[in-house]
């Protein structure tokens, strides 16, 4: 008969065959672990990860919780409170997350989760694309909410050639990891670290945070 062993996570207790999950604890990787197609978290290896995607999965939102009726009234203003610079920034700003949210999204979808194999950070990662969704569904409640043209800020948006050209940077390098990569390489290795640090630093950690300051300066002025 199978040796039993339980493990405790939070307040729960699972009941494990101790040779099969101490086999898949042992093959159990951020990167080229065992593929299965199973979802085998238990038994849990990465802790950190599980932590993590419980602390994401309790921080859930919807955009429809922010009232903007405030907004609404100030946007209708022709009077002059808000300037033809602040509309111009908050419409730039609605065209680049418009694209940035869906390619960011995409990536950790079809990138990042792809090539990693423990299944808690799979979890996490899954939780993060359904974050990025959450973002673009934002972006619907507010245009709707303030009656803007989205193709008005998309044609704004494609007008200036760098934009232009960092959408394209970073489209291109997502591209590139969509496949079979091999992951033992340190050619690869590098890459997919790479991509992360594109995605994750420069994209959210700067440009967003960029434009993010822009858009809380206006409401500073208020
Ligand atoms: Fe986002």
């Amino acid at each position: 008969m199978a040796q039993i062993t339980t493990i405790q996570l939070g307040d729960r207790t699972f009941v494990l065959d101790r040779e099969k999950a101490e086999a898949a604890y042992a093959a159990k990787r951020v990167i080229n672990g065992r593929e299965t197609m199973f979802f085998n978290i238990l038994p849990v290896k990465y802790a950190w990860a599980y932590d993590l995607y419980k602390t994401m999965k309790a921080n859930h939102w919807e955009p429809e919780d922010i009232q903007m009726q405030r907004d609404i009234e100030q946007w209708r203003d022709s009077s002059g409170k808000i300037s033809e610079t602040d509309r111009w920034i908050i419409k730039m700003a609605i065209g680049y997350f418009s694209a940035a949210e869906g390619i960011v999204g995409d990536n950790i979808q079809h990138v990042v989760r792809e090539l990693v194999t423990a299944p808690e950070l799979k979890l996490v990662l899954g939780r993060h694309a359904h974050e990025e969704n959450i973002h673009a569904d934002s972006l619907v409640y507010m245009i709707s909410s303030l009656g803007i043209n989205p193709h008005e800020c998309e044609a704004m948006f494609e007008d200036i050639e760098t934009i232009k050209q960092k959408t394209e940077f970073v489209v291109t390098n997502s591209r590139a990891l969509r496949r079979d990569m091999d992951l033992s390489t340190l050619e690869n290795k590098q890459a997919l670290a790479k991509n992360i640090f594109l995605f994750g630093q420069c994209m959210e950690g700067t440009q967003f945070y960029g434009l993010f300051g822009m858009v809380l300066a206006l409401y500073r002025q208020t």
